[in-house]
């Protein structure tokens, strides 16, 4: 049923300007909700951050933005769904047209800034299904005109602990200036001393909400030193890696919309995205786990993200291309590589070429 779905909706929507195209597919699970998806293969189940996850497949952040639909999306067989970026106020992001489709690619570049219906609309949808299970975490950020941003980050923290799987702090979107400079050392620190406290402070009402960490591809490698020894010492519950990038490798084929300001996410991340993953991982050893995001358009690309060093995965940018049905391809192809390589769960696969991935040379 999900392939007639992506079968008769993708040509529609890819005849449409990106941004209503995106806008009528959130609508149309809306009011079309799909048909629940099968019941996940057991083997695919895993318990990280504490929480127990039925499949290893994620909606990354930025397709829900509002909440309107998680429950539509974890329906559609979704593991998890991140909602989000959340900002404290309503805000309208950048001007129009900001969401570039580099067909020939399977990319795409995004400058939409954080538009987000703010707070209070979020989080009344979230509290309407706060009962109806399966897992969403929920991604906070700042608001672009904002004087103290990590009074954002803790203010949302406070607000969405109770409703939320886990809460994702995220100060990597390449759209919203000076945004990611809270990943410099100094403010990181006060940044997650401050939203861990937060945490802890709303904990006795609103239960243990794992507190992650979303970062850039486009960090230094000192600069990764940094952020990793900064969140093992504040104790995040685990990082999501990562965001797009603003980075253009040198074998994009759309070279005019190339040039567009913004994250650049889709197939062409992946070597990269897969890069800093692995780097992260390394970085990390086993204090927490991760989430590999970036460029996941297959079950080759999902397990090959998970042998980087994620645990979980996410996805977004492909969904363009491939549609819904593409988180169901995945799974099969996630057992299909257990049965050929006779192993039982995901575990046996998480961080496997780490260290391989790292002695490569640098992806251009
Ligand atoms: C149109 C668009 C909007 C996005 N908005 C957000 C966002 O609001 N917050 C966020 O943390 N990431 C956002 N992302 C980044 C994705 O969550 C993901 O990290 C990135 O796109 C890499 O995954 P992908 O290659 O599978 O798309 C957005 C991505 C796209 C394409």
């Amino acid at each position: 049923m999900i392939g007639l779905f992506d079968r008769l909706a993708r040509p529609l929507l890819h005849a449409l300007d990106p941004e209503d195209a995106h806008r009528l597919a959130i609508r149309m699970l809306q009011f079309a909700p799909l048909p629940p998806a099968m019941r996940d293969d057991r083997r695919l189940a895993l318990r990280v951050f504490g929480l127990n996850f039925p499949n290893p497949v994620g909606m990354a952040a930025g397709f829900d933005k509002n909440a309107e639909v998680p429950d539509a999306l974890l329906h559609a067989g979704f593991g998890f769904v991140e909602v989000g970026t959340i900002t404290p106020k309503p805000q309208a992001g950048n001007p129009r047209p900001r969401l570039f489709r580099l067909d020939a690619d399977d990319g795409v570049i995004n400058r939409l800034g954080f538009n987000s219906q703010g707070a209070d609309a979020a989080l009344r949808r979230l509290a309407a299904r706060a009962q109806s299970g399966g897992l969403v975490g929920v991604n906070v950020g700042a608001n672009k005109d904002s004087l103290d941003r990590i009074a954002d980050y803790v203010a949302l923290i406070e607000r969405f602990a109770a409703v939320a799987s886990y809460v994702t702090v995220n100060i990597s979107s390449p759209n919203t200036p000076g945004l990611r400079d809270l990943q410099q050392a100094a403010v990181l620190n006060d940044l997650l001393a401050r939203v861990i406290d937060a945490r802890e402070r709303v904990a006795p009402q609103a239960g243990p909400t794992p507190v992650l960490l979303k970062i850039a591809p486009d960090l230094s490698l000192p600069d990764l030193d940094d952020v990793v020894g900064i969140a093992r010492s504040r104790r995040v519950d685990g990082m999501i890696v990562g965001n797009t990038t603003v980075t253009r490798p040198k074998n994009l084929r759309e070279i005019g919309k190339a040039k567009e300001a913004g994250g650049l996410s889709g197939r062409p991340l992946l070597p990269l995205a897969n890069r800093m993953l692995a780097e992260t991982y390394v970085r990390v050893e086993g204090v927490f786990p991760l989430v590999g995001a970036g460029g996941i358009d297959s079950g080759a690309a999902a397990l090959a993200k998970i042998r980087a060093g994620a645990s979980l995965i996410q996805l977004y940018s492909a969904l363009v291309f491939h549609g819904l049905g593409l988180a169901g391809e995945i799974k099969a192809e996630l057992l299909a590589a257990f049965e050929r390589e006779g192993v039982d769960s995901i575990g046996d696969f998480i961080g496997a070429d780490a260290a391989s991935v790292t002695a490569e040379p640098w992806p251009d």
